[in-house]
C-alpha cells in the first residue's frame, strides 16, 4: 500500500526517475531541475508523492490560483501501475484544492496521450471542448 505525502528535497532523486520513465518526451521547461523548485516557491504543499517504503512510486502536483485549480504531472512507476495509486493521489491533490475553496479543476492531456482520459474520466473528470494554449515566459532569476 502507497502512502501519500507531502514532497521533500530527499524525494529529488526518485521523482526525477519516476518522471523520466512517465514523461519521455518532455519539454525543457518540464525538466525536475527547473519545475520541482519552481513549485517549492509555489504552493509546495500541492505536491505530492506516493511512497511504497523509501520508494517514489508516484507524484502529481497541483495548483490553485484563486479561480481555478489544476492538476498536472501525475504519474505512476510502471511496475506499481493499475493498483489505484493513480486515484489516490488525485484524490488527496482535489481535497487540499477543496480545502483552498477551489470549485474547478482543469487539466490537460497532450492529444497523443488520450487513452489517459479513460483515467481520468473514472474519477469524475469530463472532456470540454475547448482549444488549449500556452506561452512560454522568461525566466524570474
Ligand atoms: C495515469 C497514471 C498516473 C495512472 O496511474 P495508476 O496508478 O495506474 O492508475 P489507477 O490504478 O489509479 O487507475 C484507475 C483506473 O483508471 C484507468 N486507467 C489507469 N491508467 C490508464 C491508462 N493508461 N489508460 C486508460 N485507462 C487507465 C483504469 O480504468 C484504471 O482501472 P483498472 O486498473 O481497474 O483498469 C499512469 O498510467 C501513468 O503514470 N501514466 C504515465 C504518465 C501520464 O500519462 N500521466 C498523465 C498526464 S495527463
Amino acid at each position: 500500500m502507497a502512502l501519500i505525502r507531502n514532497y521533500r528535497h530527499e524525494h529529488f532523486a526518485g521523482v526525477e526517475a519516476l518522471w523520466q520513465e512517465a514523461f519521455p518526451n518532455d519539454g525543457p521547461w518540464n525538466e525536475p531541475s527547473i519545475a520541482i523548485p519552481e513549485k517549492m516557491r509555489f504552493q509546495p504543499e500541492l505536491m505530492l508523492v506516493a511512497l511504497v517504503g523509501p520508494l517514489i512510486v508516484g507524484s502529481v502536483m497541483a495548483g490553485y490560483e484563486g479561480h481555478r485549480g489544476w492538476i498536472s504531472r501525475i504519474a505512476v512507476l510502471k511496475t506499481h501501475r493499475h493498483k489505484r495509486i493513480g486515484q489516490t493521489l488525485l484524490l488527496e491533490a482535489e481535497k487540499r484544492l477543496v480545502a483552498l475553496g477551489c470549485i474547478k479543476i482543469n487539466l490537460q492531456v497532450v492529444e497523443t496521450n488520450s487513452a489517459i482520459v479513460r483515467f481520468y474520466e473514472q474519477a469524475g473528470y469530463s472532456i470540454e471542448p475547448r482549444i488549449s494554449m500556452s506561452k512560454h515566459l522568461p525566466r524570474k532569476v
